[in-house]
């Protein structure tokens, strides 16, 4: 497929005209969403605007999980996001088709100052779709009611045995017992007040194939009251090295097509695998995000995933999404 020949289209919103009997403005708004989302995930679409961004609110982390970025290639200076960009990345977005965000890259979301103002603001200017990852540490009874009520979509527990052994190495004082309690509280106090949002899910790690037995546990006490259990594969870090091309073929990423990420200080990356900026897009402390996803350098990224080229990115070349198993030789 040819990028500079792809179809564009505005994304603001009036695709689809309200004429389904019964359905609000948002309703509507959000199946048009769904639908130029997975055009865009075909990459048979491009919005002239991403239709999700990724905001980092702080790359920092109070953990260490051993199978992260933040335990071992992590060199980027930490730091977080000034609330008056973040308001320029919302006031900017949703004019231009921006249907959704999620508050989170490479860090802990939870231990922005503002992270209950950020979610309050994208939400009153419009945002259909945030929705935030934790370690749960942060998830204090207060912060539960503030979260729920907040406006967030869907809350993201991740839950996993790395998390517990750096939870437990760094506050030798606790046990990791004391944030599944976050989390049974959360659920608890989203129940009693009789609330259907936020959405949760519980997503958890395969190692090998293999959900560690600890984590299965977890499963089974909280699977019956979150809304989904959601288990991804480990992914290799970039510093970990490229994909072995005899043996993958690596075809067009989405992420291209459906999204970025807007670094803490502005930066924008196509991916949070790339953390440590090494394919800065743009930044948006100059250019606007229209620019950075309409120029050059994204021109030139999709094309080279489009002619299966992608390898001759670093962040992209080590990535098993999109990546096909070759087929065995006889
Ligand atoms: C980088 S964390 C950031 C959000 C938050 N600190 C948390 O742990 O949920 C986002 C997600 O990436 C997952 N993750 C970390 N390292 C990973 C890896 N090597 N492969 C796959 N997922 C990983 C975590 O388990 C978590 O669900
Ligand atoms: S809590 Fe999240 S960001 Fe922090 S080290 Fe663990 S996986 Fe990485």
């Amino acid at each position: 497929m040819n990028t500079h020949k792809m179809q564009t289209v505005e994304n603001t919103g009036d695709g689809i005209t309200a004429k389904e009997e019964g359905l609000s403005r948002k309703d509507v708004d959000y199946t048009e969403y769904r639908q130029l989302w997975a055009l865009a995930t075909s990459r048979k679409l491009l919005t002239k605007f991403p239709l999700h961004l990724d905001i980092e609110l702080t790359n920092a982390c109070n953990l260490r999980c051993k199978m992260c970025w933040q335990n071992s290639f992590l060199t980027y200076p930490k730091g977080v996001m000034d609330f008056e960009l973040f308001k320029k990345v919302i006031d900017e977005g949703v004019p231009k088709g921006l249907r959704a965000i999620k508050l989170q890259s490479r860090g802990e979301s939870m231990m922005y100052p503002n992270i209950v103002e950020a979610i309050e603001y994208a939400k009153t200017m419009g945002v259909l779709d945030i929705q935030l990852t934790t370690n749960s540490t942060y998830l204090t009874e207060q912060m539960c009611g503030r979260m729920i009520k907040s406006g967030l979509d869907m809350l993201i527990f991740s839950l996993d045995v790395g998390h517990k052994e750096s939870f437990e190495q760094i506050y030798p004082l606790k046990s990791y017992e004391t944030i599944i309690e976050n989390i049974m509280n959360f659920l608890n106090i989203k129940k009693a007040g009789g609330h259907l949002h936020p959405y949760t899910r519980l997503q958890v790690l395969r190692f090998n194939g293999q959900i560690h037995p600890f984590v299965q546990k977890q499963i089974k006490r909280l699977e019956p009251y979150v809304n989904k259990v959601v288990e991804n594969n480990l992914f290799q870090l970039v510093d970990d090295g490229p994909l072995d091309l005899e043996k993958f073929d690596l075809l067009p990423c989405s992420y291209l097509w459906q999204r970025m990420v807007i670094n803490y200080d502005g930066k924008v990356t196509m991916c949070c695998r790339d953390y440590n900026c090494e394919h800065v897009m743009g930044d948006i402390n100059t250019d606007s995000i229209e620019e950075v996803w309409n120029g050059d350098k994204y021109l030139n990224y999709r094309t080279l995933h489009e002619s299966l080229a992608r390898q001759n990115i670093r962040a992209c070349a080590n990535c098993e999404m999109y990546a096909k198993p070759k087929l065995q030789q006889l």
